[in-house]
């Protein structure tokens, strides 16, 4: 994913006074990020950070790490004189995509890499940040300018390796039979909240409508150009479909009726076996018996909460329900223009949410020049984009504008949807 350095550039008519405001600014939230990917990894044990359970899944451990070479390769490497690599292995080992930045360790081999330690890996993340800090305290005025929207860059960087600490570590925790909690039961800080009911249809008129970031503040370059667009009147519900909705889905054949499917989701349905939204227990199952239906989540099993969002769907499970439901996903655009609509809740920090739209690129849109470039154009193929945020998104990383992407057959991130419909209700 990539970025839009000139828009987290300050805007003023005196640059240089602002330029070392956004100075201590940035140092100040450099540090509060680094700290929180540590203090989400600090209940699991080393063993718990070094399992990769899927290739789409990466260790703890290497999210540590990766999120460390990204400030190492973008930042420090080029733009810091006189900078030490901890270990020029790490190049190799801890390079996600970046073609452009050299050779990498192949991405289902992650879990393989019992070597550095977590421990090297706290002590290169050590060196990583005492090198940041006093790279942001004195970097020459020119050097800082144009070094300060990549620090940006990989600060929004970690925090979506943040969340994929979280969503990955799930993943992990429920391929054990154990089906261990992340959190202890009584933490509520990762819980879905409740949802309002009963599900209420908000009208939209339509018409012309701008999206897309503009303006000052971080936006990722995926955002961009912000442009108008041609919305037919439609109807968007005022908030997500809850897994007591879902379990009637389930309940009336959902998953054993192809003409609610799309092509490529019954057959993954059937390839598959999908039943349920990943995490699901059905009652009577012998691995965490109940006569009710259970969720495994950040907390361990727990009742199923049938006025919480339901999550981990695939966008084909989404799709599915709404055509189940008599609706339809929303297109991104609606979406974004529905976002403060009167009335409208859990448009963030919930679940993320399947839209009808491919993640393609806006008009107008070009990549970065340089490595960054490959942050986000590349991937603009065979994906579908998701609106929101989710209960794992770090507080304060989204925007109304913010497109995340997977492809449709993904179900182990925080995803759920809203419905919409045509026409104005
Ligand atoms: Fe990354």
């Amino acid at each position: 994913m990539s970025a839009n350095p000139s828009s987290a550039k300050p805007s003023s008519a005196q640059p240089g006074r602002h330029a070392e405001i956004w100075r201590e600014s940035l140092a100040a939230r450099f540090s509060q990020v680094r700290t929180h990917s540590v203090a989400l990894a600090a209940p699991l044990s080393a063993e718990d950070q070094c399992v990769q359970s899927m290739p789409d899944a990466s260790p703890t451990k290497w999210h540590l790490a990766h999120t460390s070479w990204f400030f190492e390769a973008v930042v420090l490497s080029p733009h810091a004189t006189g900078y030490r690599a901890f270990d020029t292995c790490f190049f190799h080992l801890f390079n996600s995509y970046y073609e452009s930045l050299g050779p990498r360790h192949p991405r289902p081999q992650r879990g393989l890499l019992t070597r550095p330690s977590l421990d090297e890996v706290h002590a290169y993340r050590t060196h990583v940040d005492a090198a940041m800090q006093a790279f942001i305290a004195g970097a020459e005025a020119k050097v800082w300018e144009a070094a300060a929207p990549l620090v940006e860059l990989g600060l929004n960087h970690e925090q979506q390796h943040q969340e994929l600490i979280l969503t990955d570590i799930l993943h992990m925790l429920s391929c054990n039979p154990l089906l261990p909690a992340y959190e202890a039961a009584e933490a509520p800080a990762l819980r879905l909240a409740t949802a309002s009911v009963p599900l209420r249809w908000i009208g939209m008129a339509g018409g012309l409508s701008d999206m897309g970031h503009s303006g000052d503040g971080f936006a990722f370059d995926n955002e961009t150009p912000r442009h108008a667009v041609l919305l037919a009147p439609y109807s968007i519900a005022d908030r997500l479909v809850t897994c007591g909705e879902f379990a009637q889905f389930i309940a009336d054949g959902g998953y054993e009726r192809p003409g609610l499917w799309l092509s490529d989701g019954w057959a993954a349905v059937r390839a598959d076996n999908w039943q349920a939204p990943a995490y699901w227990i059905a009652p009577g199952d012998p691995q965490a018996p109940a006569g009710h239906w259970q969720v495994f989540g950040l907390n361990g099993v727990r009742p199923l909460d049938p006025s919480a969002p339901v999550s981990q769907l695939s966008f084909y499970e989404a799709a599915a329900y709404a055509e189940w439901a008599g609706a339809r996903l929303p297109t991104e655009a609606e979406w974004e223009a529905a976002y403060a609509a009167p009335g409208i809740t859990q448009m963030t920090g919930h679940a993320w949410q399947w839209t009808r739209s491919s993640y393609d690129p806006y008009p107008g849109f070009r990549p970065l020049a340089g490595a960054v470039g490959e942050y986000n154009g590349k991937f603009m193929v065979g994906q579908l984009v998701l609106r929101g945020g989710s209960l794992a998104t770090p507080a304060g990383h989204t925007r109304p504008t913010y497109r995340n992407f997977f492809p449709p057959g993904a179900r182990w991130q925080f995803s759920g949807l809203r419905l919409a419909k045509d026409g104005s209700c």
